[in-house]
């Protein structure tokens, strides 16, 4: 109730001071303010925002072929917008308390604080929350802390059936919907006609969770603003000594992640596991089989996924079951308190076959933390795309982040090698084959590597020669990126296939 009071107040002042013949008159309006003293009301950009184009950082966007891919789910604007509606709507819920983001808080890294979540009528769950920065990084293509869920639709519709979390029939959701002046619309604007289905609605929640993407952590800075590259490898921060925009205890941090082999199970740009596993959090596995116990198979009990850990600082407590409070207590698990699980992954295992004992220094558990808070993006859990369009008075812009102003800056790359023109492509686009022509100087050897839009190496050669052609037999239409490397500079020409 206290909630309504605002917005009522506020509505109340606004018609007195506006005056009778300011009332607004259409049928919508009216509907508005009617609902508006029930129920909320979503305020909304006449032009959508944009979800489905976000311009990426290479070290981002090389990575996006282990990105969930979704069964004929596009992911557009209008359909992300009807996604952001219902994500924050409490008519999800069974008694208008809880919608998804009273567990996926934008704060909280889209987590929330509670040790275990509680659902609509303040019953508690059996696991934490798990944040959804980046979310659509889902190399496993599973969701769920013990990976079960393949489809992440199926799961949402989980998610608001759920005895616990939301509590409602699929029935009364597409009833309730149906009952306000807005969603018809809303639906229409994303799937081309106006009925409204729980398919469709966990269909947009998809495309919404799928939208969410962080790239201003002062990682992902660091990492453009570094004169080397680092996207070829799938493996890619293995590489990586130190970047110039992280301080030396950052660095430090970054390099233990890698050596004591964090990295190996918290993989790529967007930290995600590639297989659920055990990391030693309990001896044996009777309070949370995690995926063997939707299996059955002994070998996957106690196996479990940590969601990315982009923005880990905000999604305290941690673990399946929210059992430590801190990244420091997260690090003291991994440096001295990994248990000797049947399942225990053979990463975290000495050479006798028992638990590892890391032996980290103080400092060397600050820098490990040091490293996790780089991947801290606030201008992501800010960022008006993803808030709440309910009990707003004003539709806030999108901004330009400073990854946005760097990357806008750029054409594709950095090429003090290679100024512009001295490279002649030719003919581009190309249906036969591509020249590559090199000014008529001496130079060390070249490396060409060609990606396809994702990131992934098509072809590679190296040559001393003046010029070379790529054949264009078993490329496919469509753009691709040439990278040319010279010593330590890199060029990068974007060019297309016919
Ligand atoms: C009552 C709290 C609660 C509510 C409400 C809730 N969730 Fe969750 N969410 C959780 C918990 C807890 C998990 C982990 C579940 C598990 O592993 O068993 C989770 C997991 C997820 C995941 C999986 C992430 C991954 O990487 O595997 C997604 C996506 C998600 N929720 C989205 C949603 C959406 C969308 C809604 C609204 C339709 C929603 N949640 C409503 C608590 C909640
Ligand atoms: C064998 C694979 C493996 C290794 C090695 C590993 N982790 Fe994990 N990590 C996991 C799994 C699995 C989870 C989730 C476990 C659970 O909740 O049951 C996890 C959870 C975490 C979490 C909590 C995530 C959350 O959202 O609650 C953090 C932080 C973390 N790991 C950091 C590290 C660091 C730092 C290292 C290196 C010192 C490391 N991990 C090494 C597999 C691993």
């Amino acid at each position: 109730m206290k909630k309504l009071l605002l917005p009522l107040s506020i509505l109340v002042i606004t018609l007195f001071f506006a005056g009778m013949p300011y009332l607004p008159t259409g049928v919508d309006s009216l509907n508005q303010i009617k609902e508006g003293q029930n129920l909320p009301y979503p305020l909304l950009p006449a032009i959508p925002y944009n979800y489905s184009n976000q311009r990426l950082p290479r070290h981002i966007s090389a990575q996006a072929f282990f990105n969930y891919k979704a069964p004929n789910n596009t992911l557009t604007d209008m359909g992300a917008t009807l996604g952001r509606v219902l994500f924050y709507d409490t008519r999800l819920s069974v008694n208008h308390t809880v919608s998804c983001a009273s567990c996926h808080i934008p704060q909280f890294g889209f987590s929330d604080t509670a040790k275990v979540s509680r659902g609509f009528d303040g019953a508690l769950g059996h696991r934490q929350s798990m944040g959804l920065t980046n979310a659509s990084a889902q190399p496993m293509q599973k969701f769920f802390w013990s990976a079960s869920e393949d489809v992440l639709q199926n799961q949402i519709q989980a998610a608001i059936t759920s005895s616990i979390e939301m509590g409602l029939t699929l029935d009364t959701l597409v009833a309730r919907m149906q009952s306000t002046s807005f969603y018809s619309n809303l639906f229409d604007n994303a799937f081309g006609s106006p009925e409204i289905t729980a398919e469709k609605a966990s269909a947009a929640i998809g495309q919404f969770v799928r939208s969410m993407t962080s790239k201003n952590s002062k990682f992902d800075i660091a990492m453009v603003l570094d004169p080397k590259e680092h996207v070829d490898s799938m493996f890619f921060i293995i590489s990586i000594d130190s970047l110039d925009h992280f301080t030396k205890k950052e660095n430090a941090g970054m390099r233990l992640f890698i050596s004591k082999g964090c990295h190996a199970c918290h993989l790529s740009s967007n930290f995600v596991q590639f297989f659920p596993s055990n990391n030693g959090l309990d001896i044996d596995n009777v309070n949370d089989k995690g995926l063997g116990g939707e299996t059955g198979n002994l070998y996957e009990e106690g196996l479990f996924k940590a969601t990315s850990l982009r923005n880990v600082e905000l999604t305290a407590p941690y673990m399946h079951d929210g059992r430590f409070n801190t990244l420091e207590e997260v690090i003291e698990h991994y440096n001295s308190g990994v248990k000797a699980n049947p399942n225990l992954a053979s990463e975290l295992k000495g050479e006798n076959g028992n638990p590892i004992r890391m032996n980290l220094t103080t400092y060397q558990k600050e820098a490990l933390v040091a490293f996790l808070k780089t991947l801290t993006d606030t201008i992501f859990t800010s960022d008006p795309r993803w808030q709440t369009p309910f009990s707003v008075y004003s539709i806030k812009p999108v901004r330009e982040t400073p990854m946005d102003k760097i990357l806008n800056s750029r054409t594709l790359s950095v090429d003090p090698a290679f100024p512009e023109g001295s490279v002649k492509l030719f003919p581009n686009p190309f249906s036969d084959h591509l020249n590559i022509q090199f000014p008529n100087e001496d130079r060390e050897e070249v490396t060409a590597k060609l990606f396809d839009m994702k990131g992934q190496l098509i072809f590679q050669t190296q040559t001393h020669g003046l010029s070379f052609r790529i054949e264009r037999a078993g490329i496919l239409p469509g753009n691709y990126v040439l990278q040319l490397r010279v010593g330590e500079s890199v060029s990068s020409k974007l060019v297309q296939a016919r």
